[in-house]
């Protein structure tokens, strides 16, 4: 070995040894500028030798550029929930059912915290950490590896000996309470829309696409579970011993418990202590410690029925109501917000809480001044649950709801039957217009890259008012505004370009027509198949399509009969959006894959690994989802794994690239890939709109 090399190697293990040391066990060893200039000297080695290169360096917690969206990976076993139980007698339900299906055999719960931030599964090959996958629908989640690299107490790789050559270990990735509220204070400062509470803050920061944002963000993860494995002890208890020893961070609240007396002693304990804590938690987690006995007992549809979560009843506290915000949603909807005297509560200090609507403020009788009881549900912003009306000195008038719009002055109006009062100026008001540019530019929309600053910097400068702006954006207007270079110009022209290609369903979706949800969107889509025939359907024809009530049926009738919307999806159809859906037909007789079996493995840039599925099914072709002896060949997009690689190559599997698939495709026959390319180029205008807006 060279000296550089060895140089490389010492650095790499004992900068990965002060980490540990300093993000798991919470004691460094040594001055943080010491640490700083190994990292830099590492850094610089690497650098002039980039054939030493290793993705488990520490260097490589701070990952690349990325600008494409995430790769999606479906889970060895899915990731699913835990039922709740609120309460003692629950407890002992499960406790005596547990006893009972196990035939009165001995058996230990483990008692551990139930961290509330955003479950992560990972995976290590030969101890080196090559996935880190969110948890999805729980079935299929998106790989985010490059994020998670940046956490330090995460190991990249393995410490230790005895762990088993493919581990997969789940857990929780939070932002501990210091950091969201720093975190969010900075964003006070430069006028950007605050995180709700340090679950969403984690989630958001999990799906940056740009690593060094998550690197800046501090996050960090507690570890509670070990994908079964041969290798591995009988007890989960153990089991957690041997993911400490291998330097995942493991919460030391976890204790064997033998009756259900044990498990009351631990919830009464972790109640009042947990608001001690670092981090959020929202609750107990109790498992049968026996893996055998887990087995045993097995799963329901949605949760395993050795264990259950205890959930602790919300933290309270008492503060004083300042005044109400109201704000404006992309459908007009107007929300009450209550600003608060500051008070701390379950490890942040709360500012605002929300009051849903009109009818809410009325119940609880609200009145200037009052001192009311706040309190986190389990989600978002806090609410308020009740006022102190001992505490009234004086007797002030009910709080009146507003009567016109507080960003246009429009007069609002509420429909019978809903709660909410509405803003009917859709046109011009302006957080219904920036509202509806920022859902339409969501991932699950149009999946454009950009934030809501930027959205509202291009709207103040007035060069976007509705979404068929976007589409006329030149690199001159983007590179003249503030804070806005040439690269992140170009980055944000080339996602615009892309969406127009996304699939028909996301983008009616995005356009916002009110109860056409995703779901919706995609009934639609498959029912009607081109903007142009879902435009012309009346509403019985709506309402005879499965799914499809009169409440939707009509909210869609009432968006295409507005001349403005008409107008917006005549323009978005001429700036070439993707308004058909591609025909689902399987040919599974005569595709071009017939009979094929195909792996998807790596990330792509045309399309999403779902639609590559789709594509390939359409094709005739068969997936599956590990490689053996019957794949005829890899669909191999960038970062392949170094295992699937290697196994490809012993089997002689042909690795075939997005471009070489292309190419494959391209040169078949025409007519058949006409019908099942997911969109091969936007027809034009005059194709599928008629003649409505001639
Ligand atoms: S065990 C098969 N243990 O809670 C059971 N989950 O509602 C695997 N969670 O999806 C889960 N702390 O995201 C387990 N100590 C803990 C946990 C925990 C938090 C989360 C996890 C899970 C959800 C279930």
């Amino acid at each position: 070995m060279t000296d550089v090399k060895q140089e490389i190697d010492s650095l790499r293990h004992e900068l990965a040894e002060h980490n540990y040391n300093y993000y798991v066990l919470n004691s460094p060893l040594i001055p943080d500028q010491d640490f700083d200039m190994m990292m830099k000297r590492l850094e610089a080695l690497e650098a002039s030798h980039p054939e030493y290169f290793s993705s488990d360096s520490p260097t490589q917690r701070v990952g690349a550029d990325r600008t494409e969206g995430f790769a999606q990976k479906r889970h060895s076993i899915p990731m699913l929930s835990l039922s709740n139980t609120y309460n003692y007698n629950e407890v002992e339900d499960f406790y005596r059912r547990v006893a009972g299906d196990l035939h009165n055999e001995p058996f230990r719960v483990n008692a551990e915290l139930k961290f509330d931030g955003l479950s992560i599964a990972l995976i290590y090959e030969e101890g080196v950490l090559t996935d880190a996958v969110t948890r999805g629908d729980g079935l299929v989640g998106d790989v985010v590896t490059a994020n998670v690299r940046t956490i330090r107490s995460i190991p990249l790789k393995l410490r230790g000996e005895g762990y088993p050559s493919r581990l997969e270990v789940r857990g929780e990735v939070l932002l501990p309470f210091k950091e969201f509220e720093r975190l969010n204070s900075e964003r006070e400062e430069k006028g950007e829309p605050l995180f709700a509470n340090p679950r969403n803050a984690a989630s958001g920061t999990l799906k940056q696409l740009d690593p060094k944002v998550a690197a800046a963000r501090k996050l960090d993860a507690y570890f509670y579970h070990a994908i079964d494995t041969p290798e591995l002890p009988d007890s989960h208890f153990e089991r957690l011993k041997l993911l400490r020893q291998w330097g995942f961070k493991v919460s030391d609240a976890v204790t064997l418990c033998s009756s259900t007396t044990d498990i009351y002693a631990f919830l009464e304990y972790w109640d009042k202590q947990r608001s001690c804590l670092p981090i959020a938690t929202d609750g107990v987690v109790l498992k049968v410690d026996s893996i055998k006995q887990q087995k045993r007992l097995g799963y329901t549809a949605k949760s395993p029925r050795w264990a259950i979560a205890y959930k602790f009843q919300a933290e309270q506290a008492r503060t004083k109501l300042l005044g109400i915000d109201y704000q404006v949603g992309r459908t007009g909807a107007v929300t009450p917000v209550a600003n608060l005297e500051p008070v701390p509560l379950s490890g942040t200090v709360v500012k605002r809480a929300s009051l849903h609507n009109a009818d809410i403020i009325a119940e609880l009788d609200l009145r200037q001044n009052d001192y009311v009881f706040v309190e986190k549900g389990g989600e978002i912003i806090p609410k308020i649950v009740g006022v102190d009306k001992d505490a009234r000195l004086l007797e002030m008038p009910p709080i009146e709801f507003i009567t016109h719009c507080p960003a246009c002055g429009t007069p609002l109006v509420r429909t019978e039957g809903e709660a909410a009062y509405y803003c009917p100026d859709g046109a011009t008001c302006e957080p219904q217009q920036k509202g509806r540019i920022e859902h339409f530019c969501t991932r699950k929309a149009a999946n454009i890259n950009i934030g809501p600053e930027t959205i509202d910097l291009l709207y103040r400068k007035k060069l976007i008012h509705h979404i068929a702006d976007l589409y006329r954006l030149t690199e001159e207007q983007l590179t003249s505004l503030p804070g806005i270079r040439e690269r992140s110009a170009q980055k944000l022209l080339a996602s615009i370009d892309s969406s127009r290609k996304r699939p028909f369903h996301s983008l009616l979706y995005g356009i916002g027509i009110r109860f056409v949800g995703e779901t919706v969107a995609r009934t639609l889509t498959q029912a009607f198949g081109s903007m142009e025939k879902l435009m012309q359907a009346t509403e019985e024809e709506l309402t005879a399509t499965p799914e499809i009530g009169p409440k939707i049926a009509q909210s869609i009738r009432v968006f295409f009969d507005n001349a403005d919307n008409r107008a917006l999806i005549a323009q978005l159809a001429d700036l070439g959006l993707n308004f058909t859906e591609e025909t689902k037909n399987v040919q599974s007789d005569g595709g071009l894959l017939a009979g094929r079996t195909v792996v998807i493995s790596g990330k792509f840039h045309r399309y999403s690994r779902d639609e590559y599925k789709a594509l390939i099914e359409q094709l005739g072709g068969k997936m599956a989802s590990s490689i053996s002896g019957n794949t005829d060949f890899i669909l191999a997009g960038d970062d392949m794994g170094p295992a699937k690689r290697q196994k490809a190559e012993a089997l002689s599997i042909r690795l075939v690239s997005e471009e070489e698939f292309w190419t494959m495709i391209d040169e078949s026959d025409e007519k058949t890939m006409k019908e099942a390319k997911p969109d091969p180029d936007p027809q034009t205008k005059s194709d599928y709109l008629g003649d409505l807006f001639d």
